[in-house]
Order: C-alpha cells, then structure tokens, then sequence
C-alpha cells in the first residue's frame, strides 16, 4: 500500500512538472499573422517582385516579453515553399514550431497555413526570424526583440530608446535563380548588389540616397542599438564615426560590458549595444558603415552600406546639407586579428541572477571539421567548381548532408527513419589528417543524411575545426534548439592534450552562433536537454547550400516532461 502512494505521488509530481513551462508561465500570449505574399521593391533603381511577410521589406518586428507565447500563423499566399524559423528561440520541447524545411517540418505549400507556437523561456535580448528554405531568407527576415519580464530591470543603463538594425543583402537578380544556376554547375553563386541596414542600402550606392536608414537622437541619451546579421554570405563589420559602442549581450545573453569602436557580427548572429549621444551640436551628422569581413578565396560583395545617425536639430534641413559628415573608420577586409581580439572580450556575466551554467564535466566528446571538399562534375554537364570536373561540397567531418525529402523531427516521431536518415555520423573524421597543413590530394565527400543521436540530458563538448582542403575560411557555425558556451579557441590544429587546459569555464560567452576561425577551431559545450532534432550548419546560406549542415538528434529523457509532446494537427505535409 505504501509502495502503491509512493508511486502515485511520483506520477503526481511528474504530471506537475508536465506543466513546468506553464506554471511559470506569467507571460501573456501574443498572436502575429504573417501573410508571405508578393511585394514589388525598389533598390538602386531596380524594380523586383519579392518574396515578403505582409509585404513589407525588411519583415515585422516581433515584440515579447521573456516568458510570453508566441502564436505565429504563416499563411502561404506565394508559389514558393515556405517555412520560417525562430533563431536563437530555445524551442523547450517545441521542435515542431522551429522551422528548418525537412528537419523540423515539411513546408508550407501554397495555400496552406500553419502556426508557430513557442514560448520564450529564460531568454531576453534581440533574436531574429528568417525563411529557412533555399535562399528566400534573402527577404524573409526580421528582428525578434525579447524584452526583460515586467519589473526586471536590463543589468546595464536603461536606453532612452531602442532601435533595431538589421544588416542585410539586396540582390537585382532573383535570389532563388542565383542559387539554383549555382547548385547546376557547383560553381560559385554570384554575389550581392548591396548590403543593407534595415532594407536600405544608403548613399554609397549609385541610385541610392533617397534609401538611407537615419538615427535621429539627442545629445547625452542613451540608445540600445539591436544589431542582427541577416546578411546571407557575409560577416560584417559595423561602426559610427566618433562614437564608442558598449556591447552588453550577444545572441540575447547578457555579457559583460566592453567598449568597442567596430562590431565584428557574423550571419546569425545578434547583439545588443549601446550607443551614448555625445554632446555635439544640433545637426551633427555622422555615419555609421557595414562592410565584409572576408576570409576564404571565393568573391565577395565587395562594398559598403552606409546609415546616418544625426543630432537633433531645430534648423532647417538646407542647412544641415552643408555640415560635414564625419565617416568611420572600419578594420581592413582581412583583419582576422581584430576579429580575435574582439571574441576574446566576449565573456558571460556568470552571477548570482545570470549564472553561466557551463557544463564543467563532459559525457560525450565530439570533433568535427568543418569545410569545403568537392563532388564530382555529373557526366555530360559542364561544372564550374574548383576544377572543371567537380562541383563544390561543403561537409562535417567529410559527410556532406542531403536534404530528406520527409521531415526529420516527424521520421523520429514516428520511429520510421528507414530510407530518410542513418543514426550514424561520425564523432570524429573517419581518416584524420593535418587539417590546417597541406591539403590532401582527394577532396572528394560523401554525400548521406546523418544525424548524431545523444541520449537526453548528455553535456557534450564539441570541437568545430576548419580545414584547408579548398582553403581556410571563417565560417559561422549555428546550432538550433540550443545555445552554447564557447569554452576556447585557437589557429591551427587542436591539440586535445594542450589546448583544454586553457579552457574558460569560468565565464565563457553563451551564444547559438560562433566563428570558427579561419584556419583554426573553437570548443563549445552545450547540455542536451532538448528533446528533438536540432539542425546544426553554417549559417553562409551558400555553404548550407553546399551541404556543410548536419542535424543532432536529442533522445526523450524518461519522465513527460522530457518528451518531445505529439505534433500539432497543422503541422505541414510533404
Ligand atoms: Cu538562422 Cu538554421 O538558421
């Protein structure tokens, strides 16, 4: 008998913990409506039909609190395939509201609706969303912004005003054309016509000025600049003439506080700066710039955006005209140095109310390079990759991911994985060589869907190593469903006998997106405790596009609440 109420009141206990998320769940529920339709957009008097939500460009804002639920309901009004994913959102056990096409859901068809239904949970700062299908996140993007819960105040001084900046690209072409002539001949896809500070390309482009973003502030105030890189194959680096920014988060995480002329902020990622009007006089006007961070030796849209942040001034605007304009000063294309320098410096502010929960000891240790290799030309077609006769392939530890066909998440669920994915990638390169030396002679992948299965609740450590098969490059590594510690980084090889003794485990930065080093590696720790699967990739869309992607698959834990719940009724169909 006693044994009988002991395990009724463990299953009591559990079904509470069920409900974890909405006992404390004080936020409110917010509804959106994205209707993606076609929208005709001018930039550098060029007139094109994009791909848009409720046909803006950039897309809406999406404002909660930490807390809150979010019922996101996506109607498909366009030709193309949809889905959208949340970037950076947790996702607690609600991978089927994360996005990825083929991983996390089937899309959606034209005509068909569904609704995203996620709660944010213990995060708060600037996310973003974007299309997660081929390339249509070159218009389907904006910010997330995660405001602290009621009453809490931010750990840094509260900002007279908040102002999102999203970095984006603007191409004349289609993108969906550029990357499928890409994807024929393996080669190079063409490059951007612009980068944008939230949609607008500004006047350093011909036919340009009237699309210029402005910042209008007062003296001595205090603004929180919400940075995100939606661009789709480029890093960037971003600075206002004569002004000093203080970086305060990262990927909606808190860091400590440092001062910085230039922001170094690759794709995927977000950050939270603030920005202190100085005590210039009325109409004082200064730009703020963006341009490539550049690694590798493919091409690269080699030009400048421009934005113009002005002193509030009663005078007229003819008179402004003739004020000097005053440009920033940004790192050179290559400056890989700053770039180290600057990552360096970010550091979690691991206290008492932000605690940085590193994993201190490891149950699985993975190593995966991360790079270029190459496919070979399909007979009878002319291919335009490194050689004549092969196509580029990007890969993880060699395997180069296919795209299934049927969603991953829903062949997991479903325990019906046969002929759509194989629980078998490797946890470190199958013939390993000296990945940052002389190339070996075979480029060559495999081309498989793999995912790597860990059990709930595993502390992993995974070391991210870049390789020069095809030539180092930088590439921004982003992992849904979790954020991550970056516990270390260096050049060259990783040496597992030296380098983890100069492991931060102290006060590393938390983030969902992280630089690997051109020609180096970085060490991230993450604790799996997010049922599902979870899409990991470069987040260069022509990488990805490559096939350098691969999806961990994350085991229920025993008990509900470390389940992954059924799928909702709307969930789309292949
Ligand atoms: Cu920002 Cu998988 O994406």
């Amino acid at each position: 008998m006693k044994l009988l109420v002991a395990i009724f009141s463990i299953a009591t206990i559990w079904a509470l913990c069920d409900n974890v998320v909405d006992a404390t769940h004080t936020g409110v529920t917010r509804h959106y409506k994205f209707d993606i339709k076609l929208q005709n957009v001018t930039r550098l008097c060029h007139t094109k039909s994009i791909v848009t939500v409720n046909g803006q460009f950039p897309g809406p804002r999406i404002v909660a609190r930490e807390g809150d639920r979010l019922l996101i309901k996506v109607v498909n009004h366009v030709q193309n395939n949809i889905s959208i994913h949340w970037h950076g959102i947790r996702q607690l056990r609600s991978g089927w509201a994360d996005g990825p096409a083929y991983i996390t859901q089937c899309p959606i068809q034209t005509g068909q609706s569904y609704v995203y239904n996620f709660t944010v949970v213990g995060q708060r700062g600037t996310l973003w969303w974007h299309a997660h299908i081929s390339w249509l996140r070159s218009t389907l993007y904006g910010p997330i912004i995660i405001l602290p819960k009621r009453g809490v105040p931010y750990p840094f001084q509260r900002p007279h005003k908040e102002v999102p900046i999203v970095f984006g690209e603007w191409w004349n072409a289609d993108t969906e054309a550029v990357i499928n002539q890409a994807q024929l001949t393996g080669g190079g896809p063409n490059v951007s016509d612009a980068y944008t500070i939230n949609g607008l390309p500004g006047p350093l482009y011909n036919c340009s000025l009237k699309d210029t973003f402005r910042l209008n502030v007062k003296p001595g105030k205090t603004y929180l600049l919400r940075l995100a890189n939606a661009a789709l194959n480029d890093e960037l680096f971003f600075s206002i003439a004569n002004h000093t920014l203080t970086v305060v988060d990262v990927d909606a995480v808190y860091v400590k506080p440092f001062e910085t002329d230039t922001v170094i902020i690759t794709p995927g990622q977000t950050s939270n700066v603030l920005l202190k009007a100085k005590p210039y006089h009325p109409g004082a006007t200064f730009l703020m710039m963006a341009r490539p961070y550049v690694t590798g030796n493919g091409t690269f849209d080699n030009s400048t955006v421009a934005g113009i942040l002005q002193y509030h001034s009663p005078l007229k605007s003819s008179s402004i005209k003739n004020l000097p304009l005053f440009k920033p000063v940004l790192p050179a294309l290559r400056d890989t140095s700053f770039v180290t320098n600057y990552t360096n410096k970010l550091r979690s502010l691991a206290n008492a109310q932000f605690p940085a929960n590193v994993p201190k000891q490891v149950d699985k240790h993975f190593f995966f390079t991360v790079g270029l290799g190459t496919n070979p030309c399909p007979k009878n077609q002319a291919c335009k990759g490194p050689t004549n006769n092969t196509m580029f392939a990007g890969s993880v530890n060699n395997v180069s991911f296919v795209m299934p066909t049927k969603a991953l998440l829903q062949t997991h669920f479903q325990q019906n994985s046969l002929g759509v994915f194989t629980a078998d990638f490797p946890s470190s390169p199958l013939h390993p060589f000296n990945y940052t030396g002389t190339p070996p002679n075979n480029t060559m992948v495999i081309n498989r869907t793999k995912v790597e299965v860990i059990p709930y609740n595993t502390t992993v450590e995974l070391i991210l190593q870049d390789t020069s098969i095809l030539g180092t490059e930088s590439h921004p590594l982003h992992l849904h469903g979790f954020n991550f510690f970056v516990v270390g980084q260096g050049f060259g090889n990783f040496d597992p006998t030296k380098d983890p003794a100069k492991f931060n485990l102290i006060d590393p930065v938390e983030r969902n997106t992280v630089g690997v080093p051109d020609g180096g590696w970085v060490a991230i720790r993450f604790l799996a405790d997010n049922p599902g699967v979870w899409f990991m990739h470069c987040h260069l869309e022509v990488h990805t596009s490559w096939g350098l992607k691969m999806a961990w698959l994350v085991q229920d834990g025993e008990h509900p609440n470390q389940k992954l719940p059924p799928p909702p009724a709307d969930l789309p169909k292949c």
